[in-house]
Parts: C-alpha cells; sequence; structure tokens
C-alpha cells in the first residue's frame, strides 16, 4: 500500500494553552471530537521540564486514555497541549500512523486534518536529505520541515512551510522551546479558536472548548494562529495580523453531553421537539407577516427569481428534495435538488436570478462547500441552512440561515435534518409570501401548522415502544426497503439511509411507483418494508404497491395517519402518527424510521453514535 493510502481524511483536532491541565483539557475536547473520526487518538503535552511527551493509540479514544493511565504522571504535567482523533480513509489505522507527529529531535509535535497532496515528493526530498520518517502519513513531512526550517521563530517556519504544501490542512503545532505557544494553520478546513481568560484554544470546531469559553473566533482560509496565554494574534501568509469576527456561541453544555442516555443518538431524537420549536421561534412579525431577514435579498431580487437549486449530501440532499416538494407548490419557482458532490461537475446553468441554498449540518462538508463557492463564481446568491455559526459555508456564503438544533454528536443525522425541513418550509413560505403566490391567510395557516409540528413529534416519540420491539424482532434482516411517494419518497431514502449507516444492512428507499420497474425483485418471503402512508391524495396508488409487494411475501410495516384505515387489510404492522398536512408530514414520518434504525442496529449489539467507516462530518471531496 503506497503510504499516500493512509492520508488523513477528517479528524478532530485540538489545541491549549493555559493554567489548567492541558491533558484533562485536550483529553475532554477530543471526546467532544470523536465523532469527527475514530480510528486512532493522541496527545502531545509539554511537561514542566520543557520535554514534548506524546502518546497515541489506534482505535477508540478510548485505548489512548487507558494508554495515558498508565504512563508516568510527571511526563504528562503540563499546561499547553495538542491532540488529535482520526479518520482514515484506507488501510489499517495504527499507533505509528496516529498523530502527533514528530521530527527527527522529537522537539517539534503537529496534529493534521487534511490531504497533503505533493507528500511524496516533500518526503523523497526529506528522505534525501537525512531525515528518517518513521509512519506512512503525510502529516509527518511537516514536522520534518518546521524542523528544517525552524530558527527560533516557531511561526514563521510554519508559514514557511505551509507556502510549500498543496491540498489541503489544519495543522496545530507546538515546539518544546516555546512554554506559551501554539500555532495553527488553515486551508479549506475548519479551524476555530476558543478566547478564554488567561488560557485560549484550538480546535476543530467550538464544541472542543464550550465547556470552558463561549466567545470563539473561526479562521479564515490561508490564516496562521500564534495562541498564547494572554492572547491570540492572527495573521496572513505573510505574518501581518488580521481581524477577524469574534462571535457568541449559544450552544448549553449539557447539549453536548450524553445526559444519562446510552447514545447521542437518542438524546438528539428526544430533543427534535425542542430543536424544531427554536428553529421556527421569532419568525413571524406583530402583522403576522413571516421575517426572514437572514436571507438578505432585496423583494425585487426574490421577485426575479427565476429558479432555485439546492444542494447537499446525505441526509441534507434529503432535506433538499423536500425543499423541492415545498418551494414548488407554495412559491410556484422551479427548483433542481442536487447531491453537492456532484453539482460542479456538471457545468450546471446558473445566473444572478438563479437563488442556491446550500444545506450542511456542519457546515464543513466538503462537496457542498466547492458547491457554494461554483454557484458563486456564477454569480448566484447563495442561502446556507446550517447549524453552525461561524462555519466555512456559514461565512462563504452570501447569507445564513442558522437552524437552532443544537450540537450534534452521533454520526446519523436526526434533530439536524429535522431543523433543516423546517429551514427549508420557511424559505419556501417566504418565497411565496415575497413572490405574492399566496395570500397572507394561506402562510399564517401554513405557518400555524408548523408551529404546531413541534407538539406531533413529542406524541410521536411517545408512542415508540412497539417500534423498537418491531426494530428487535427484524434485527436479524439483511434488507429492508422503504417505500413513499410525493414527500414520503426522499423520507423512504431518509430512512434507509439510517439504517444502512447504523445496521450496516443493505437498506433502499425508493418512490413507491418505481419498485415494479426494478426493485420488486429484491422481495423474498418476509422482507421488511416500510412504507411511509401519512394521509394524502396519493394513498390510494400507495395502497396498490403495496399489494404489489405484499403478494411477494413482503412484511409490511405501514406508517399511517391516525383516523386513516385504508391500510389496515395491507399492513402486517401499523405505526400510527398524529394527522398533519401531507407537506410537513416528514417531520413525523422521520421519527418512527430513526428509532427503527437506531433499535435495529442496538440489537445487533453496533455502536450507534460511532457506526463504522464513517465520520460526522465529511471534509474532503
Ligand atoms: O454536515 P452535513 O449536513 O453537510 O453532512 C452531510 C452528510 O454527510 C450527512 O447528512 C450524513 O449523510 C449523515 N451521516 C446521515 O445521517
Amino acid at each position: 500500500m503506497s503510504a499516500s493510502a493512509y492520508a488523513l481524511r477528517m479528524c478532530g483536532i485540538v489545541g491549549y494553552v493555559g493554567e489548567r491541565s492541558a491533558l484533562d483539557v485536550v483529553v475532554e475536547g477530543l471526546k467532544r471530537l470523536e465523532y469527527r473520526g475514530y480510528d486512532s487518538a493522541g496527545v502531545a503535552i509539554r511537561d514542566d521540564a520543557g520535554e514534548l511527551t506524546v502518546i497515541r493509540k489506534a482505535g477508540k479514544l478510548a485505548n489512548l486514555q487507558a494508554a495515558l493511565a498508565e504512563a508516568s504522571e510527571a511526563d504528562l504535567t503540563g499546561t499547553l497541549g495538542i491532540g488529535h482523533t482520526r479518520w482514515a480513509t484506507h488501510g489499517a489505522p495504527t499507533d505509528r500512523n496516529a498523530h502527533p507527529h514528530t521530527d527527527c529531535q522529537g522537539a517539534v509535535a503537529v496534529v493534521h486534518n487534511g490531504t497533503l497532496e505533493n507528500f511524496e515528493v516533500l518526503r523523497d526530498g526529506l528522505e534525501h536529505r537525512g531525515h528518517t520518517l518513521l509512519s506512512e502519513t503525510d502529516t509527518e513531512a511537516v514536522a520534518h520541515l518546521i524542523e528544517e526550517q525552524y530558527d527560533g521563530d516557531l511561526a514563521a517556519a510554519v508559514r514557511t512551510v505551509c507556502a510549500g504544501l498543496e491540498g489541503s490542512y489544519v495543522l496545530v503545532v507546538t515546539h518544546r522551546d516555546h512554554p506559551d505557544l501554539v500555532i495553527g494553520a488553515r486551508r479549506n478546513l475548519p479551524l476555530v479558536v476558543g478566547l478564554g481568560e488567561g488560557e485560549n484554544f484550538l480546535a476543530s470546531d467550538v464544541t472542543a472548548f464550550i465547556a470552558h469559553t463561549r466567545t470563539a473566533r473561526a479562521i479564515d482560509q490561508d490564516q496562521f494562529v500564534e495562541l498564547r496565554r494572554e492572547g491570540v494574534r492572527v495573521t496572513d501568509a505573510q505574518g501581518t495580523e488580521v481581524d477577524g469576527e469574534v462571535f457568541h456561541v449559544d450552544w448549553d453544555t449539557a447539549a453536548a453531553e450524553k445526559a444519562g442516555y446510552e447514545y447521542f443518538m437518542l438524546k438528539e431524537i428526544d430533543e427534535q421537539p425542542e430543536a424544531l420549536r427554536e428553529t421556527a421561534l421569532g419568525r413571524v412579525d406583530v402583522h403576522g407577516r413571516l421575517m426572514l431577514d437572514e436571507l438578505a435579498m432585496s423583494d425585487e431580487d426574490v421577485q426575479g427569481l427565476s429558479q432555485v437549486i439546492v444542494v447537499g449530501c446525505g441526509s441534507a440532499y434529503h432535506s433538499g428534495l423536500v425543499a423541492k416538494y415545498a418551494i414548488e407548490r407554495w412559491a410556484r419557482l422551479p427548483v433542481q435538488v442536487e447531491m453537492a458532490s456532484e453539482f460542479r461537475y456538471r457545468d450546471p446553468v446558473l445566473d444572478r436570478h438563479t437563488l442556491v441554498v446550500a444545506i450542511s449540518q456542519s457546515g464543513e462538508t466538503a462537496d457542498t462547500l466547492e458547491a457554494v463557492r461554483h454557484a458563486r463564481r456564477q454569480r448566484a446568491s447563495v442561502l446556507a441552512i446550517t447549524n453552525t455559526v461561524g462555519s466555512s459555508i456559514a461565512r462563504e456564503s452570501d447569507a445564513t440561515f442558522y437552524t437552532r438544533g443544537g450540537p450534534e454528536v452521533a454520526v446519523a443525522s436526526t434533530k439536524a435534518v429535522m431543523t433543516q425541513l423546517v429551514a427549508v418550509y420557511l424559505v419556501g413560505l417566504y418565497l411565496a409570501q415575497v413572490r405574492g403566490y399566496r395570500d397572507g391567510d394561506e402562510i399564517r395557516s401554513h405557518f400555524a401548522d408548523l408551529a404546531h409540528t413541534p407538539d406531533l413529534v413529542a406524541a410521536v416519540l411517545g408512542r415508540m415502544d412497539p417500534v423498537r420491539k418491531l426494530a428487535r424482532e427484524i434485527a436479524s434482516c439483511e434488507r429492508v426497503l422503504f417505500l413513499g411517494r410525493h414527500v414520503g419518497y426522499p423520507m423512504a431514502m431518509e430512512g434507509a439511509l439510517k439504517l444502512k449507516e447504523l445496521a450496516y444492512v443493505s437498506a433502499e428507499g425508493f418512490p413507491a411507483g418505481e419498485i415494479k420497474h426494478g426493485p420488486i425483485a429484491l422481495i423474498e418471503k418476509g422482507t421488511p418494508v416500510v412504507v411511509i402512508a401519512p394521509r394524502h391524495a396519493l394513498t390510494p396508488k400507495l395502497v396498490t404497491n403495496v399489494q404489489e409487494v405484499r403478494a411477494r411475501g413482503a412484511r409490511t410495516i405501514v406508517i399511517a395517519t391516525d383516523g386513516d384505515d385504508s391500510m389496515v387489510p395491507h399492513a402486517d404492522e401499523l405505526i400510527r402518527i398524529p394527522d398533519t398536512k401531507s407537506l410537513l408530514s416528514p417531520l413525523l414520518t422521520l421519527v418512527p424510521m430513526q428509532i427503527l434504525a437506531a433499535e435495529f442496529a442496538m440489537a445487533r449489539g453496533l455502536d450507534v453514535d460511532q457506526p463504522r467507516n464513517l465520520a460526522k462530518s465529511v471534509t474532503v471531496e
């Protein structure tokens, strides 16, 4: 295997300098960032004797913690440290490839998120000049390059090295000669500073330090940070100090804790009513008109729009599919929805009359970020819908609608998807209002229905015991299909995605009308088929589709509206949800599918917060 095959793609990084035990702060930060990658983890602590102690372990953070517990306390006593939790794309992650990496002298320690494309050239050059590299990572080369450039000015050495790097990176660097300095550098990947009193933090995202400070500053492209106890200096590539926006993080620390739940995902599912309420809050003025100042477009520009294009990845893409139904229905604007990873490669037709809506929980997904950049280059207006204040997508878009879901830690997205749905409904209603396609009464009525959904979601959550039981019953099945029509179709895909990412079974979501064109061949005796069938004009057609799969042996699990008995004769299992307008039904139908997937995975003994091979946000293409 080539060394570059071990290149890092997505990781969590922490840096700290202050008065507390750096080890405690760094490990606590890594715990909160472990969702970003959990193949290996490591720390470097500058101890009081001026030595750097590096401890790294393959596997989850718990392995590192066990190794730390066995290490000498004196070596790990210090108030400056860095840490890393890793997600690698190929090859078995090993202790040797875990971060931090050091130079020949053990004087420099580096953690890295990203991929260095010119790594092989850099490595060859270093070996030629007599350096010995011990790992197969690209990161180790950076430590040795800094060693070559270092003449007492660590910040200058890092800037010089970065000038020769190709690819994307966040680097956090420490040197044993500097008891009060951690350097950060960023290109294309996220890096945030936490500003404390007598202490400062660097991290991949704010959750790593919100227990200590809520004041943060995002670092921009190609900027460098010099982190000291008494201050933070941010510079450009030439070393000239630059200003930046300081923002307040209002996420509750408890929201990033499990609070007695076995898994974050279970807690996040339960937090959904509150997350929906928060996201919809304060969107109507005293006259009952929707307010969406975040859109930052004049009424004239909204009226001049000719199309909307929605981009996102994974679950965010599914939220985008629902946006199509809502915006086209309410605002009568043509909407295309595209996976962000494909968007810019097909040379989409965009102009200044196009609104691009980029949906991303993390605000850091590389494909979505690149789609934003592409759209802006073509003069389209870009609205970000994201959960993460100060994220790259938020900062690079023309306008941002922040969902207010609070931190989502579990890899499988739940409350973030729900709040994205609220956001796209609000955008749809607002566009309809400004473009005059719906009168005020109708918009108020839709908004009232939307504002009522948190109570309905809470009601669905209260009915989930039979779904848990059913999930345990079918947990040995290796294939599950999901069918829906209209907005039930994207939800079928979302239900299937949840199940495949959590339980590693083959799960597919289809528009129910399509199954007879091929997918029905997948049905065998007992194959569970989840049918998303909230009350809708299309329900009679869905009944026909359910009969088709049942006739071929499927075990039908039907999600149906209270009082609608049309599915009863065709359902082996019936999951009831309260009545709501069909366009809003995804907010209700999603809940049983989330519970089904989580419980199914738990019955298989799997870790639902950290499914294999995945990471929470994917910051490379
Ligand atoms: O942070 P983002 O919303 O941009 O992430 C997009 C996808 O990676 C994400 O939704 C992924 O599909 C989830 N694991 C699904 O549960």
